[in-house]
């Protein structure tokens, strides 16, 4: 088939309007991405649009209509809420969902007894529907599981030979598809978030809810709120990672990386190969601009690209909606500060894992280095120990670390007077060391409650007896002793529990199983 590229002329979209209305298909630009156009009457045409798109015959298209009048054809009945949110923003980036009318066949809705409707703002689209002198069913003008084409030429990229015209009005303004609500349920449901945003519905309607898939993957069994969610959206060739953190931690870990490329905002001081979807500051600019770079993200010759996160708010929903598909629902979230955090009794062998996990390249911060620097000798929360375990716990200003250990770890009172006093000073003094990626090897994680610092917590555990001779060898101290040590720490249920990971160190290979846990969790 001869596809024909049309311009904006009045001439050209008679010319158009009379291919519509004589059952072919148009590609025409919206406010939002191009659309794909049949007359929404004529089954099929319609039939034509999934057939061109390679688009499943079960998810509905959406209905374009030129005057707000015009949906009271398509629907059974324009409920309160529709018509006050029809009266607040058509002509819009904003789709509504309501029971169909007779007039509505079950290609365009994909089976459903409901229709989709939209009055876009764009005037080339509007004049378009109003020549045809029919509604116009629309889907995105691009090949199902690509991104949507906000500009002609990658509808020519995927339409062309297949349709029969394509008119170029330019790159549309809003760059992410309509917001797709339905009126259809007991509560107002936002099944796609755009550039109407959730909080300028509920100012018009009240409360709205978000259907979950909006913001994370749909569940194995999940019934789709929306056909459309449970189709695979955009995935670029190479795999991309969401990255949620500020500025500067995504800097940091970007540049890190080798072999791997960027999608972050414009001024991002990125040394590796980069893309960029607008300002920080501007969530409008990302929307715009973000199929636009995952068009372009599948020539980047890299093994993996970061991309940094968008915030969840007002517009940037849309632009999280859209980026967290393209990401697989892939994120690293360097709003923990440590990676990883790394526990376990004492004689489990947490000192291997933590070499092993340097050898990788991680950062380690060994909490037990910092709970020394912390009481050295000038440091005021020596005074403080002296005051609750006895003056002579300090000698000529030097803490005597075996005494105090000795009085601390003689009742269960005294130990947490002595966590208590020291935890939240290594906590903060752990969290100013953490970059990049970086490991917290803490053995009193959970004591400390630093759990909650980390993106994953590995716990380290091995059988009594074998702990028991490790720490006689290691520490040169009776077995009583070391048994009082034990006593004074969690359980290996409690670890097992609380841990994403355990590694076990009875004689099983712990490389094997630290590269299965890396292997989830990078
Ligand atoms: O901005 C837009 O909405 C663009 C332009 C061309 O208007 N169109 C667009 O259409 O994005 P499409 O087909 O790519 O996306 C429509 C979405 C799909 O996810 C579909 O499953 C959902 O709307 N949808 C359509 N009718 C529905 C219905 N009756 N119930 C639930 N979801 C529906
Ligand atoms: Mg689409």
């Amino acid at each position: 088939m001869q596809t024909r590229i049309l311009s904006t002329s009045e001439y050209d979209v008679a010319l158009a309007s009379e291919i519509i209305a004589g059952g072919g298909l148009v590609a025409f630009p919206t406010e939002t991405v191009y659309g794909l156009g049949a007359n929404a009457l004529n089954e099929e045409a319609v039939k034509k649009i999934y057939l061109a798109k390679g688009r499943p015959s079960d998810n509905p298209l959406i209905v374009h209509i030129a005057k707000k009048e015009d949906i009271y054809e398509l629907v059974e009945e324009v409920t309160p809420k529709a018509k006050a949110l029809i009266d607040a923003f058509f002509p819009a980036p904003l789709t509504v969902i309501l029971k169909k009318s007779k007039l509505i066949g079950n290609v365009v809705s994909g089976g459903l007894d409901t229709v989709a409707v939209r009055m876009p703002k764009n005037e080339i689209a509007r004049r378009l529907i109003e020549k045809s002198g029919c509604p116009i069913a629309a889907p995105s003008a691009n090949t199902s599981g690509l991104p949507s084409p906000t500009r002609a030429k990658y509808v020519v990229d995927d339409m062309m030979g297949k349709i029969d015209a394509i008119i170029d009005g330019g790159d549309c303004e809003f760059g992410v598809e309509s917001t797709v609500i339905t009126l259809a349920t007991d509560v107002p449901t936002l099944l796609r978030p755009g550039a109407v945003t959730k909080e300028m519905l509920e100012e018009v309607i009240g409360e709205v809810y978000v259907a979950p898939a909006v913001l994370e993957g749909m569940a194995e069994n999940e019934e789709a709120a929306s056909p459309g969610m449970k189709y695979k959206h955009y995935s670029p060739k190479t795999r991309v990672v969401m990255v949620q953190g500020t500025k500067e931690q995504y800097e940091n870990f970007v540049n890190s990386k080798t072999d791997c490329g960027a999608l972050c905002f414009d001024g991002d001081d990125v040394k590796i190969p980069k893309i960029t979807y607008g300002k920080e500051s501007d969530e409008l600019e990302q929307a715009r601009e973000l199929f636009d770079a995952l068009r372009e993200l599948d020539g980047f010759k890299v093994k993996k690209v970061y991309a940094r996160a968008p915030g969840k708010d007002g517009v940037s929903m849309a632009v999280y909606n859209r980026l967290i598909r393209a990401c697989g629902f892939d994120i690293i979230d360097l709003t923990k500060p440590f990676t990883v955090g790394i526990t376990g009794q004492t004689g489990a062998g947490k000192g291997y894992v933590c070499e092993k996990l340097r050898q990788y390249g991680f950062e380690v911060i060994d909490c037990d280095k910092i709970a020394r620097q912390v009481t050295r000798k000038g440091e005021s929360v020596l005074n403080v120990l002296a005051e609750n375990f006895g003056k002579d716990i300090l000698v000529n200003g030097e803490l005597d670390r075996k005494l105090l250990a000795k009085r601390a770890f003689a009742t269960r009172e005294k130990t947490d007077l002595l966590n208590s006093i020291l935890h939240q000073i290594i906590r903060e003094k752990c969290i100013s060391l953490a970059k990049g990626i970086c490991v917290l090897d803490a053995p009193q994680l959970f004591e400390a409650n630093m759990q909650g610092d980390c993106y994953k917590v590995i716990g380290v555990v091995a059988n009594e007896d074998t702990r028991i001779k490790r720490i006689v060898a290691r520490d040169n101290i009776t077995v009583e002793q070391a048994r009082q040590r034990m006593a004074a720490q969690y359980s290996q249920e409690y670890f097992l529990d609380n841990c994403d990971f355990v590694i076990y160190n009875n004689g099983e290979s712990l490389d094997t199983q630290i590269e299965n846990i890396l292997e989830v969790i990078l």
